[in-house]
């Protein structure tokens, strides 16, 4: 079966991860460049070299030196005592200017909803858990669904990631997150990768999260996401959750995203003794349950709540 090994990490404490598909972003540098290489060229032609007009091949030569020369000196040229020269300021000026006249760049739009998104839907409804909490606030949900419906990324509500497939409502993953009580050493089992965004939660707060997608489409998107994104903990694979992962089992937590009319008894063996597993179970009408394995195996299963995920589809093979 294919799989996808996804290895890298986010620099810690920066906004990389908002650059993917900041076009905005992006545009603001090469306008900036632009108005930087025109100015310059401008003011390279109203100083000719002594007794004979710039030849065009020194002022592109020139625009590219001046600029390079920039983004490298900039800061020695702002060392207190040292006189700014001018084919440094004019376009770090251009560049300020563009910067505040253009709007905030979307990924700080996206960051304030996310941070809005926790607090109105997750928090105030009572998920509680401060690292469930801190992980929903900076993992870029809007990366996780197609681009069409990204600014509904941060709604109340599921979104369709293709397919017939839906990425579950913010809630819900705080809430099936918090259930699980994870670890950072425990090895995670998903049943319903999706856009791969629940799994992406769950990488930063355990050791290993390994995902099994049923339809091929979604497998490789959403292993592709979280590669690009550096999630190197989670791997994806594309096959059918009724057979777990006999491989990597057995596993400290189980999550299910789609909906068993009973919970499948192989997922209960790949449980470890003392594990949990949640998940949507029934069909039509569906409980979000948590299951408890004991050190001797026996288990107890809880309702939390009423819900609605998609049914989980036998495979074929
Ligand atoms: C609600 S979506 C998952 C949401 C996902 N966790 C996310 O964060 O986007 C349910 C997913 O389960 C998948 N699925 C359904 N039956 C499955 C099965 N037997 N094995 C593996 N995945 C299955 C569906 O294709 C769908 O992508």
């Amino acid at each position: 079966m294919p799989s996808a090994r996804c290895r890298s990490q986010f620099l810690p404490g920066t906004n990389l991860e908002h650059f993917r598909g900041d076009e905005r972003g992006f545009a603001t540098t090469v306008v900036t460049l632009t108005a930087g290489a025109l100015v310059y060229h401008f003011k390279l032609r109203s100083h000719p070299p002594p007794g004979r007009p710039w030849r065009r091949n020194e002022i592109r030569k020139r625009i590219v030196v001046g600029l390079t020369e920039c983004s490298m000196t900039h800061t020695k040229c702002l060392a207190p005592g040292r006189a700014w020269s001018t084919h440094v300021w004019v376009p770090v000026l251009f560049a300020l200017v563009l910067g505040v006249a253009v709007a905030p760049a979307p990924a700080d739009q996206y960051r304030d909803r996310r941070l809005i998104m926790v607090r109105d839907q997750i928090e105030a409804r009572g998920i509680k858990n401060p690292e469930v909490l801190a992980v929903m606030r900076t993992v870029p949900r809007e990366l996780f669904v197609p681009k069409s419906v990204r600014p509904q990324a941060y709604d109340d509500h599921p979104l369709p990631i293709g397919f017939g497939q839906t990425i579950s409502q913010p809630f819900i993953v705080g809430l099936m997150t918090e259930l699980l009580d994870a670890k950072k050493d425990y090895r995670v089992l998903e049943i319903g990768t999706g856009s791969g965004y629940q799994a992406a939660i769950l990488s930063r707060l355990v050791g290993e999260v390994y995902s099994i997608e049923i339809v091929p489409e979604l497998a490789r998107s959403a292993a592709e996401t979280l590669r690009s994104l550096g999630f190197r903990n989670v791997t994806v694979r594309e096959g059918d959750g009724y057979r777990g992962w006999p491989e990597k089992a057995p596993f400290d937590r189980i999550i299910l995203t789609a909906a068993p009319p009973e919970i499948p008894e192989v997922l209960l063996e790949e449980l470890k003794g003392g594990g949990t597993l949640v998940a949507p179970v029934g069909v039509g009408v569906q409980n979000l349950v948590v299951v408890q394995k004991s050190a001797d195996g026996k288990t107890t299963t809880r309702s939390v709540l009423p819900v609605r995920f998609v049914p989980m589809k036998e495979g074929t093979e």
